[in-house]
């Protein structure tokens, strides 16, 4: 309890995201840690104002309504590390290992062991205390609960929150079962999941500082020129969580793609301008595809010559069984089709690996295949 409530504090005090660095023992790697379930304080001090105070307000002012217990509840997503705030659900490690796959694995790699530079979610146990630490769901995090909600909040990466709670419960048994937490046997749910302690549950040490480093506090601190010059001692050891485009690429394990052929000279008829907006456009692409001279597969296959091609036609990339049955089915990226995939691609195409919401804004569809099309004959 102690514990977590030192990490209240922090997310109260702190940023949205809060982190665990203070209370982190060994800490060697850049990274914090996500989480720690700091949120439900930070909720339920919302909501408190939400349902208490607004409604006072709102007869006061004139100003809003009461939230409806819907709006709330869509906001109070958070576990507290006994389990509090969990749905009710259940999901086994087959189950896990069969979502994973279609929806994480891209990234995280088929036994969480990390693609590239994306984060790996298993192993690093006993690594805790060497220079540069692996610190993952298994050998780092405190408790199950920040995975849960972490993994619900916000991930498929670009598609947050389009988890069952059920799916959510599998994937989570099934990065345990990845860590040698758990057997294949094992089904997590609201009522298994205060069962699971993760092996660095007493890792984390109570941040007393308000109480232990008093004495070095000045009443009356220094606020300028106080030192000559200043010296940078430390640097962050791990600053690549997020792939940049270029280690992405350097790292590319899906084969590198063969250029469409001759790229034809299309930039005259297209529309110069909409072309450039498309380039701009494009940098939400980016993350996972690559256009132009060198370009390779990423998390997504390589775009060169994609205007007007069979869709799935990149040899060498793992695409989805739902974007295989639709290549076969003979879809090809004419305009149109391209234009309603962009739009929502799991709409579109149920089962599709592309982790991407969809572009909303007016224009921007247009744009997009514009500078496509400048990559394509
Ligand atoms: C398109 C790539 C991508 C996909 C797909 C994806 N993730 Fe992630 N995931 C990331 C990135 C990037 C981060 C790091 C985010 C950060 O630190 O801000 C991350 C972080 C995580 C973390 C925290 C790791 C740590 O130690 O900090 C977990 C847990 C996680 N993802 C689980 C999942 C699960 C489960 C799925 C499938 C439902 C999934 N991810 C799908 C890219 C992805
Ligand atoms: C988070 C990663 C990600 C983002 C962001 C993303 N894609 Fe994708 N994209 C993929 C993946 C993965 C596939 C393969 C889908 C499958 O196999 O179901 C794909 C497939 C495609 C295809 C079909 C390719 C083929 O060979 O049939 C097109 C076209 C495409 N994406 C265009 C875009 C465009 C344009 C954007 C930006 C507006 C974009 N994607 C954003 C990951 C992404």
């Amino acid at each position: 309890m102690s514990k977590y409530l030192n990490g209240v504090k922090m997310g109260v005090e702190g940023s949205s995201r809060p982190r665990a660095e203070s209370v982190a023992p060994a800490r060697g790697g850049g990274r914090a840690l996500p989480g720690l379930s700091a949120g439900r304080y930070v909720v339920a001090a919302a909501i408190f104002s939400l349902a208490v105070v607004s409604p006072a307000a709102a007869e006061k002012f004139g100003l809003g309504r009461p939230a409806l217990p819907e709006e709330i509840a869509a906001w109070d997503l958070d576990v507290a590390p006994d389990g509090t705030g969990l749905p009710a659900g259940s999901g086994d490690v087959f189950t896990g290992e069969e979502v994973f796959a279609e929806k994480c694995a891209v990234c995280h790699g088929d036994f969480a062991e990390g693609v590239g530079n994306w984060p790996k979610l298993a192993g690093g146990q006993d690594t805790l205390d060497h220079d540069d630490p692996l610190k993952t769901v298994g050998s780092y995090w405190p408790y199950l609960s920040t995975t849960w909600d972490y993994v619900n909040r916000s991930m498929p990466f670009g598609d947050a929150q389009s988890l069952t709670a059920d799916e959510v419960y599998a994937i989570v048994a099934y990065i345990l079962y990845s860590n040698d937490l758990v057997d294949d046997e094992f089904v997590l749910s609201d009522g298994t999941f205060a069962d699971v302690e993760l092996p660095n549950a007493e890792g984390f040490i109570l941040d007393d500082r308000l109480e232990a480093e008093k004495h070095f506090w000045n009443p009356e601190p220094c606020m300028e020129n106080c030192k000559d010059d200043v010296e940078i001692t430390m640097r962050a050891m791990v600053l690549d969580v997020t792939p940049e485009e270029e280690s992405a690429a350097a790292s590319g394990d899906a084969a590198p793609v063969e250029e469409a052929e001759e790229p034809v000279e299309v930039a005259a008829v297209l529309d110069p301008e909409l072309v450039a907006k498309g380039e701009k456009t494009f940098k939400k692409c980016k993350a996972c595809h690559q256009v132009g001279d060198g370009a390779k597969s990423k998390t997504g296959p390589i775009l060169n010559g994609i205007i007007g091609a069979p869709a799935g036609y990149v040899e060498g990339f793992r695409y989805s069984k739902a974007m295989k049955a639709a290549a076969e089915g003979g879809l090809v990226w004419d305009e149109a089709e391209l234009a309603a995939f962009l739009a929502k691609p799991k709409k579109y195409m149920k089962g599709t690996k592309m982790s991407f919401a969809g572009l909303k804004k007016e224009g921007d569809i247009e744009a997009v295949i514009a500078y496509l099309k400048s990559y394509s004959q």
